[in-house]
């Protein structure tokens, strides 16, 4: 079989020295502490995020899997598309339901997934390509933040962003990233965006404090990127997984807590990290949201919502909507 996929990278050529260095820097020396979650995903960490999705407490994956089965049908009749974009992709696996409904309503002729994880975009775009041959996979490597992977693609496009991965941006990060998709969305065009949503606190803890210890290794796995990619010697034994629930900014927030005084060299950085007993460093927010939030936030970038569906139980929404006339 011959390959029809291609792999294209965006990112800069120093975004894993530079962008990680301006990162670190800045997160280590803040008072609290602070790390941005994009820094999770290199090949171990795509590994134990996939593993998180199969844990019994992790439900969003599947609660959103299942508004996909319940509706792709109708979000493809919506929107017609010719072109799937998908941002943070990852194993592509519920992009199938809507690769299947796009293709039975004989529309789609493309599929663009974008990640900055390489190794979980090839992965994917190879499996696909085995799935759909007569799909023009062209798989981007690039940061969200500065590619939405639009342009070149034949419209109507639909663009993806599942998992609540947007839940991991913080309020003003969210705004820049919707205006944006307003900015490069053209009219016929529509956005597809899944949201976790705010439930009781001991699911949500749960769900980020699994039993197996599974998200414990992942978030630990930033430790590790630090180690590799910045001569650093943080030892993940130090360190405590801790998973919270803010009530007020409704929010889960991952941190790495020091089980004792200690000090981390990060020789790249020429700089030396002191850690008191006790101390934090938080590694991810994950928002969860309200109908009215997400409704409030797109429109105030120009989006209009004209679909919101989610999972029998309410744990799950997706949304879809489409940039103002
Ligand atoms: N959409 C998949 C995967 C979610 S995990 C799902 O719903 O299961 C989050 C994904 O976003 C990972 O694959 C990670 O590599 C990617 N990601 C994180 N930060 C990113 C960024 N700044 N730009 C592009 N991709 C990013
Ligand atoms: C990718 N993102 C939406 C996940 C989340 O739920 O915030 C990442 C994750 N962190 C811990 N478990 C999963």
């Amino acid at each position: 079989m011959t390959t029809t996929y291609t792999l294209e990278h965006r990112l800069p050529a120093d975004y894993f020295t530079e962008a990680l260095r301006s990162d670190a820097f800045k997160g280590l020396t803040a008072q609290p502490k602070t790390l941005p979650p994009t820094w999770f995903y290199d090949a171990r960490g795509s590994e134990l995020f996939e593993q998180i999705t199969e844990l019994p407490e992790y439900y969003p994956t599947r609660a959103e899997h299942a508004i996909l089965t319940a509706h792709a049908a109708e979000i493809a009749a919506a929107t017609g598309a010719r072109t799937l974009v998908e941002l943070g992709s990852g194993s592509s696996q519920k992009t199938r339901l809507l690769l299947d409904a796009l293709r039975a309503g004989g529309t789609l002729r493309g599929y663009v997934p974008v990640d900055v994880s390489e190794s979980a975009l090839r992965e994917a775009a190879a499996a696909l390509n085995l799935a759909y041959p007569e799909l023009e996979v062209r798989a981007l490597v690039a940061d969200l933040h500065q590619h939405l992977g639009l342009a070149d693609a034949p419209g109507p496009r639909l663009l993806a962003f599942l998992g609540s991965t947007i839940g991991n941006l913080l309020p003003a990060d969210r705004a820049v990233f919707y205006a944006r998709v307003a900015a490069e969305l053209a009219p016929g065009d529509a956005l597809l965006l899944g949201t976790d949503l705010v439930k009781d606190p001991a699911t949500l803890v749960a769900a980020y404090d699994d039993s197996a210890g599974v998200t414990a290794e992942f978030n630990k796995n930033v430790l590790s990127v630090l180690n590799h990619g910045l001569d650093a010697d943080f030892d993940p034994e130090d360190f405590q997984h801790v998973a919270l629930w803010d009530p007020e900014l409704e929010r889960i927030e991952m941190r790495l807590r020091a089980t004792h005084p200690l000090s981390v060299k990060v020789r790249e950085l020429d700089l030396v990290v002191p850690f008191e007993q006790g101390e934090e460093l938080r590694t991810e927010t994950s928002a969860k949201f309200r109908a009215e939030g997400v409704r409030s936030e797109l429109e105030q970038a120009g989006l209009t919502l004209k679909h919101w569906w989610t999972d029998p139980a309410g744990r799950f929404a997706l949304s879809l909507a489409f940039p103002a006339e």
